[in-house]
């Protein structure tokens, strides 16, 4: 049985899943990996960006890490073959409905970010996106004519409450590993979602969770004081939409989406989905100069949420750190090293 299915994708992808290579290689040398196919490197090879055994190598892996899909090649594929897609079938095929993003701001990096250094030095703070529900998914979805002219396109954001609810519980939990308190953000005001959003949260934090600290938050709001203050979150429970867009500027908090991964977890024993919050920036792709450090991340969650192996995730969390410390930078946290020499970076620390 495959342990880690590693899906390199397109773009930069590659070079930072190698360095993943190399690490597991040497903290987890009796690991299984297999990769695959991913995104519009799959495109043209397989003529699907997601082809079915790619799928079912996936939810038959105990953990899946992707580097990362898209770019300018794909543009033009029609919506349904294009590498995103591929990306949201693995998704909805995997049923990982809960995104952990974490912001974390590396010491090292404090004067990397674009906020002042007090405002972010030693933040730590996750947000939990709902991953395979809302507008990304809900039907009807479609643009048409009009009988007198013009076009119109239409959107549908659907939650039901079994969805609130499960992604709900994972943020309760997690706050209770943390500092022991979450906000939950939606547009209540607005919304028939939201406002179903703010009642399940609210219910279920009542019957299970009360000795959690809960706070409603507009989505509108929690952007705003991600910006102006970013270190009263804890755990941040959202939408898929809203998730999406918070997270970004969550990320930037922290100087670098170079360095921040993510974990998509579904139902306990399933497989989880691992990817670097950053793209496939095509820009630097093939040059050698992409930092490995997000992936290399993503494969510590890996260890933490699917392998069971926490220990090794602290040791490599750890190490990441003091590589840090030690001056390793790509050009995107303003140094010299290369792809290469960041893994070499790592890896010289454990
Ligand atoms: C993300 C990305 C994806 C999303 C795109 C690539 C489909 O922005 O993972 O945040 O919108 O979910
Ligand atoms: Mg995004």
């Amino acid at each position: 049985m495959t342990d880690l299915l590693l899906l390199p994708g397109d773009g930069i992808g590659p070079e930072v899943t190698a360095q993943v290579r190399r690490v597991a290689g040497k903290i987890t040398p009796d690991l299984t990996l297999e990769e695959r196919p991913f995104g519009g490197t799959s495109l043209d090879l397989l003529g699907a960006p997601l082809s079915d055994e790619t799928l079912a190598a996936a939810k038959a892996a105990k953990a899946v890490l992707m580097g990362a899909v898209g770019g300018p090649k794909w543009k033009d594929a029609p919506r349904a073959k294009r590498p995103e897609a591929g990306l949201l079938g693995l998704r909805a095929g995997m049923g990982v409905f809960a995104n952990l993003r974490p912001a974390i701001c590396f010491q090292p990096l404090a004067n990397a970010s674009s906020l002042k250094r007090e405002l972010v030095e030693g933040l730590d703070f996750m947000i939990v996106r709902e991953l395979t529900g809302g507008v990304y998914f809900g039907q009807p979805r479609f643009i048409e004519d009009m009988p007198g002219g013009g076009r119109r396109g239409v959107d549908t954001q659907v939650y039901t409450t079994a969805e609130i609810e499960r992604v709900a519980r994972v943020a309760f939990e997690l706050a209770r590993g943390r500092r022991n308190k979450v906000s939950s953000a939606e547009k209540s005001n607005v919304m028939e979602t939201g406002l179903l959003w703010r009642q399940v949260v609210t219910d279920l934090h009542a019957r299970e969770y009360a000795d959690v600290e809960l706070e409603h938050i507009l989505a509108d709001n929690a952007a705003m004081q991600i910006v102006k203050n970013p270190k009263q979150f804890d755990v941040m429970v959202t939408d898929n939409l809203f998730g999406d867009i918070l997270s970004d500027a969550a990320a930037q908090l922290t100087g670098s989406l170079g360095m921040l991964p993510s974990a998509a977890l579904g139902a306990p024993g399933t497989p989880g989905l691992y990817e670097p919050i950053h793209g496939s920036a095509p820009d630097i792709a093939g040059k050698g100069i992409a930092n490995p450090l997000a992936a290399i991340l993503s494969f510590e969650m890996a260890l933490r949420w699917s392998l069971d192996r926490a220990d090794l995730a602290d040791e490599l969390f750890a190490a990441v750190n003091r590589a840090l410390e030690k001056g390793a930078r790509t050009p995107d946290l303003g140094g010299a090293m290369t792809t290469v020499q960041m893994g070499d970076a790592v890896l010289a620390e454990l």
